[in-house]
């Protein structure tokens, strides 16, 4: 399978890998391909560049997707049946959509959003992004409202934790919160209502009298919301182990960041994820733009000013020695990868960047690859 045909046919497509190879860019530029083929398309994005924000004209705390004038989609040629969404990842804008949807009433949202609480144990869950981008990723899969989703990732190893957040969260709270404050605690005995006094003791000391109480009854409305939760995580685990869905791992030809693309790698063939392959971002692996050396040699020999010449020669050598590794580099990726899963390789798009017309460019490039 190529690029071209993955963003027709897969539903959600997540992008790892480490910081700063170009996940981001790459899932915009996908994004902008496969709405050009027709597709209704939602990319998910998490810290774009400012410029990148700028070309898609993406607004900051936006709470909803923002949508690609069809006339910049299309600024080269007649509008097509495709459609751009893009949203920007922010948990707090995430997690009170969330907090809406499964509240019965907008009273019973209002309870938990208003309370200072909410804003403490928000921060305090360890993967509170990846669980907004779980969040959010189920929320637009279960809609159905798009044809794909292009989801980027945060750079860290536990990027793919957000598979695990939803559960991490619901564990946290169940155990280390409900169970101390939650309303219908099961537990009686003397020795845990002594632990219960205690630790209320501890948490009015620390932030002040009354705080205890004030939790208690902050988990009750928010205990509300946990079978929902659950039932999220469940399914997006479903949605993201099938065919429908593909992981793209984006390095650069740098070491370190190929030693976190196979890290990344066998993490998904681990958890039984679909590994699609990988882009080689910023590389000089493919033929086109490059000069070879050969090619100056005529022009050395009726130059005048030979020196410059010869020195162009000699970077043009660079130039080649380094497509030369980056094609081998490219071609080792490819070995052993599992069925259909491919190795493509993004050419550096430079200051074409700079608008959305290079994100064009670049989605061409990849999928024509
Ligand atoms: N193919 C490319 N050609 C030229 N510049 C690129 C290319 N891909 C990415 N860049 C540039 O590299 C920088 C990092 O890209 P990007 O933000 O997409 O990476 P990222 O993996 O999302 O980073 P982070 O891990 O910080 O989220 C940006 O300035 C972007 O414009
Ligand atoms: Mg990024």
């Amino acid at each position: 399978m190529n690029l071209d045909a993955m963003l027709r046919d897969k539903r959600v497509i997540v992008l790892c890998g480490a910081g700063g190879v170009g996940k981001t860019t790459t899932a915009a530029a996908l994004g902008v391909a496969a709405a050009r083929a027709g597709r209704h398309v939602l990319v998910l994005t998490i810290d774009p560049a400012r410029r990148l924000a700028e070309a898609m004209g993406l607004k900051e705390n936006g709470p909803e997707p923002t949508t690609v004038p069809p006339e910049r989609l299309y600024a080269d040629g007649p509008q097509g049946e495709g459609r751009l969404d893009v949203w920007m990842l922010e948990p707090r804008v995430i997690f009170e959509r969330m907090v809406r949807k499964l509240s019965a009433t907008e009273s019973a949202a209002r309870a938990i959003l208003d309370h200072r609480l909410y804003r403490f144990l928000s921060e305090l869950v360890a993967g509170v992004q990846e669980y907004a981008a779980a969040e959010a990723l189920d929320s637009f899969l279960t809609d159905g409202h798009y044809d794909l989703i292009l989801l980027d990732t945060p750079p860290s190893r536990h990027a793919l934790d957000f598979l695990e957040a939803p559960g991490r969260l619901a564990r946290f709270l169940d155990d280390r919160v409900i169970s101390l404050f939650g309303p219908d605690s099961s537990r009686t005995g003397r020795l845990w209502q002594g632990a219960q006094a205690l630790v209320g003791k501890v948490l009015d000391g620390v932030f002040g009298g009354g705080f205890a109480q004030e939790m208690r009854t902050f988990v009750g409305a928010f205990g509300g919301l946990f079978a929902g939760i659950r039932l999220h995580t469940e399914r997006l685990r479903a949605q993201l182990a099938s065919k429908d869905a593909a992981f793209l791992l984006v390095t650069s030809p740098e070491a370190a960041a190929l030693r976190e693309a196979t890290f990344f790698k066998d993490t998904l063939l681990a958890r039984g994820l679909p590994f699609a392959g990988y882009v080689l971002n910023r590389s000089w692996a493919r033929e086109d733009g490059l000069a070879p050396a050969a090619n100056l040699k005529p022009h050395a020999l009726n130059a005048v000013d030979t020196d410059a010449v010869l020195a162009l020669e000699h970077l043009a050598g660079v130039e080649d020695a380094r497509a030369t590794a980056h094609r081998s580099l490219l071609a080792r990726l490819a070995e052993g990868l599992p069925l259909g899963a491919m190795a493509i390789a993004a050419p550096d798009a430079g200051a074409d960047l700079e608008d959305f017309r290079g994100l064009v460019h670049l989605g061409e490039a990849l999928t024509v690859a």
